[in-house]
């Protein structure tokens, strides 16, 4: 008798831990596809943005719209630091990382497109 009982009892926890076992399987496999697809978004952002060749005027118009309240009308620096030979330091791809991610607060993530993207990059390599 006591056997039985614990078997069922056995089985069920069994059934439980697989029901678990199977939600946390099925979350992580959602979880890595977002993370995938999100991460092939972003390559293909980059790959497109790197593939212009931007126009450092439209960069420094673009600039003057967006960054120059925290990186001064010079880029030499107000809240945000200084940007002169900022290419020197970062590499394109880090750069775009930079202004489309939003992992530095308070400089908020842009959303700009892979021309406008590259007329700033060209904008921020004229830049000595
Ligand atoms: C609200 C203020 C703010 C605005 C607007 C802003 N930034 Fe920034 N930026 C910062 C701050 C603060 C940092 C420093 C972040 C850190 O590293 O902690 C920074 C860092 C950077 C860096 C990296 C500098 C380094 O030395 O590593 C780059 C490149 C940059 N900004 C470009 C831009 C561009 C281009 C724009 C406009 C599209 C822009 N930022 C708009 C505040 C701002």
């Amino acid at each position: 008798m006591s056997t039985s009982s614990s078997t069922a009892v056995e089985r069920d926890f069994k059934r439980e831990f697989l029901k678990i076992f199977f939600i946390v399987f099925g979350v992580l496999v959602i979880c890595f596809s977002i993370f995938f697809v999100k991460n092939q978004e972003n390559n293909k952002y980059i790959i497109e943005t790197l593939a212009l060749n931007g126009s450092a005027e439209e960069g420094d118009a673009l600039f003057k719209i967006n960054c120059v309240g925290c990186h001064g009308i010079t880029a030499r620096g107000l809240v945000g630091p200084d940007l002169h030979s900022i290419t020197q330091r970062l590499n394109d791809k880090e750069i775009i990382r930079q202004v489309t991610g939003g992992q530095t607060p308070p400089m908020p993530s842009f959303e700009i497109d892979p021309v406008n993207m590259s007329n700033l990059l060209k904008y921020l390599h004229s830049l000595e």
